[in-house]
């Protein structure tokens, strides 16, 4: 009896300290707005995916629930997610860490205090060229091989506090792209680009209108 309080105890405790993140980053519209967009921008790309969702998707539109068997049907749209992740990443300003009682020192000698609280900004790490090279560049192609650093990709952050969702929204992007890119064209006005904005998560500061046409091929 004792036990079986404490346990639940225990799990009300984790879930009511996760309630923010379900409600702030389980959100994936945002997201996948940037996903829209950066297809619309790059006909070759589209054309591309186009190709891989009829080839993964040949006949009907329903495959296993199954995150790496997606990601293995559809690599070069699994890519064009984790790019657009590392272009646009929700949790922008990233989250704070506390140092804790003794400080400590991190990569290149720098000292962090005690009990100084830290952000590792995703925006600006994943626009650092000693990773990223020409990052302004949307290229899908940068995950075909394994990082040296995984740490220097952090748009689900890092460590045991990590997002406990990154293969549900994967699943969730390719499962509800592939249909869609295997029938459809997505236009969007470049003049349109969504411009970020910076809070809690980023989004686009406007609505951003695509329109869909069905392909001739
Ligand atoms: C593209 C979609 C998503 C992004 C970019 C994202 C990003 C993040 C980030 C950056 C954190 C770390 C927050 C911190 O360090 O305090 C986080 C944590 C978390 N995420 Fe996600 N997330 C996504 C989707 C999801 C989904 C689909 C779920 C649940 C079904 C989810 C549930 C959570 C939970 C519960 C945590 C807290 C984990 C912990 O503190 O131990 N997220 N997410």
């Amino acid at each position: 009896m004792f036990a079986s309080g404490v346990l639940t105890q225990f799990v009300f405790a984790r879930l009511s300290r996760n309630v923010p993140s379900l409600f702030f980053f389980t959100d994936n519209p945002p997201n996948h707005g940037y996903i829209w967009f950066q297809i619309s921008q790059n006909q070759n790309l589209q054309n591309e995916l186009a190709k891989e969702a009829k080839a993964g998707l040949p006949g009907k539109d329903d495959f296993p629930w199954n995150p790496d068997m997606l990601k293995q049907q559809f690599p070069l749209l699994d890519r064009t997610f984790s790019e657009t992740n590392r272009k646009h990443p929700a949790a922008a300003l990233g989250s704070s860490r506390s140092v804790g009682k003794k400080a400590l020192v991190v990569g290149d000698g720098l000292e962090l205090p005690e009990n100084s609280v830290c952000l590792m900004p995703p925006w600006t790490l994943h626009r650092n060229e000693r990773y990223w090279p020409d990052p302004e560049t949307f290229d899908p192609s940068r995950f075909e091989t394994a990082m040296d650093d995984p740490y220097a990709y952090q748009p689900f952050s890092g460590g045991p506090r990590n997002c406990i969702g990154i293969r549900l929204a994967r699943a969730e992007t390719l499962s509800l792209f592939a249909p869609l890119l295997r029938r459809y064209e997505i236009h969007c006005d470049s003049s349109r680009e969504p411009k970020d904005s910076f809070s809690l998560t980023r989004r686009p500061r406007k609505k951003v209108m695509f329109r869909l046409t069905p392909r001739a091929d």
